[in-house]
C-alpha cells in the first residue's frame, strides 16, 4: 500500500516529536504493509513554514535510517498546504513541495467554514497545471452541506483523500457517516493515514483496505491503495483516474 499523507518526518510540525517516534511510526506502517509514505508535513505561513530544502534533507536522512534500521518503508517528500491565495504562486517559487516533485499537491481546507470562491482556486490552480487532492475531505465541518461544490470538483479532476481512521470512527460520527457516503458515491479517490505518532494517531492503512475492499470490492480498494498513488508518485499524465472501477493499463 501507498500513503500519500502522513507527519512521519520529525521535528517539523505536530507530528513526530523525536526520530525515535517517527522511527516508530515507520515500523508501523511497514508492518502493516504500507511500502511508500509521502511526508507532508503542514505548510501554513505564520504557523509552520518548513524550508522545503529542509524537508527534502530530512526525507533524505529518514530514509538512510530506515535502512539502517531494516525498516522497509521507502519515503517521499510532499507537504500538506493550507489554502491559501498565492499558492499558485509559492508553487511555482518552489515554496510548497508538491507529492514526489510532481504536480500533484495535497491541499488542506479551514475545518469551520468554507471560504468563499474555493472553486475559483482550484479552477486557477488546475490551469497552472498541477492537481489537487483535497485531503480529510470528510473531516471538514462545512463538506456535508456543500455537496454540490465537493462534486463540480470531483468532476473537474480534483482527487479526494479520506483519512483511514474516519471509517471506524477516530474523527467523530459526522466524520464517519461522510467518509461513508462519499466512498457509496464513488468520490473517495484516495484513504491515507495522516499519521501524527504512535498513539492517537497512528499510520497503517490494512484494515481501511479491508473496510474499502467489503463495501467496494477488491478491485477498486487496489485502486485506492495501490494503483492510484503508484500512478501520483510517478507523474504519469494519465495519473489518477477518479471514476469508481476505472480502469488502468
Ligand atoms: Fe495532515
Amino acid at each position: 500500500m501507498i500513503d500519500l499523507h502522513s507527519h512521519v518526518l520529525h521535528e517539523i510540525d505536530d507530528g513526530a516529536t523525536s526520530i525515535e517516534v517517527a522511527l516508530d511510526m515507520a515500523r508501523w506502517a511497514a508492518e502493516d504493509g504500507v511500502e511508500v509514505m509521502a511526508c507532508t508535513p503542514h505548510f501554513l505561513p505564520g504557523v509552520y513554514e518548513p524550508d522545503p530544502a529542509l524537508v527534502v534533507r530530512r526525507v533524505a536522512e529518514l530514509n538512510d535510517r530506515l535502512m539502517d534500521e531494516g525498516i522497509e518503508l521507502a519515503l517521499v517528500t510532499g507537504c500538506e498546504a493550507h489554502v491559501r491565495p498565492d499558492m499558485v504562486r509559492r508553487l511555482a517559487a518552489g515554496q510548497i513541495l508538491t507529492i514526489n516533485f510532481g504536480r500533484h499537491v495535497l491541499i488542506e481546507m479551514p475545518p469551520a467554514t468554507l471560504p468563499p470562491h474555493m472553486d475559483r482556486f482550484f479552477f486557477d490552480l488546475m490551469n497552472a497545471g498541477y492537481k489537487p487532492i483535497m485531503a480529510h475531505v470528510e473531516r471538514y465541518r462545512w463538506a456535508e452541506r456543500a455537496m454540490p461544490f465537493l462534486e463540480n470538483l470531483v468532476h473537474a479532476g480534483v482527487l479526494m483523500q479520506v483519512t483511514a481512521g474516519s471509517f471506524f470512527g477516530d474523527y467523530g460520527r459526522s466524520a464517519q457517516d461522510l467518509a461513508s457516503r462519499l466512498l457509496d458515491m464513488g468520490h473517495v479517490h484516495l484513504v491515507a493515514s495522516d499519521a501524527h505518532d504512535v498513539t492517537k494517531r497512528p499510520p497503517g492503512l490494512s484494515k481501511a483496505w479491508a473496510y474499502v475492499q467489503s463495501t467496494l470490492g477488491a478491485k477498486e480498494a487496489r485502486m485506492i491503495f495501490r494503483q492510484r498513488p503508484e500512478v501520483i508518485l510517478l507523474g504519469d499524465e494519465a495519473a489518477a483516474p477518479k471514476t469508481v472501477g476505472a480502469e488502468m493499463s
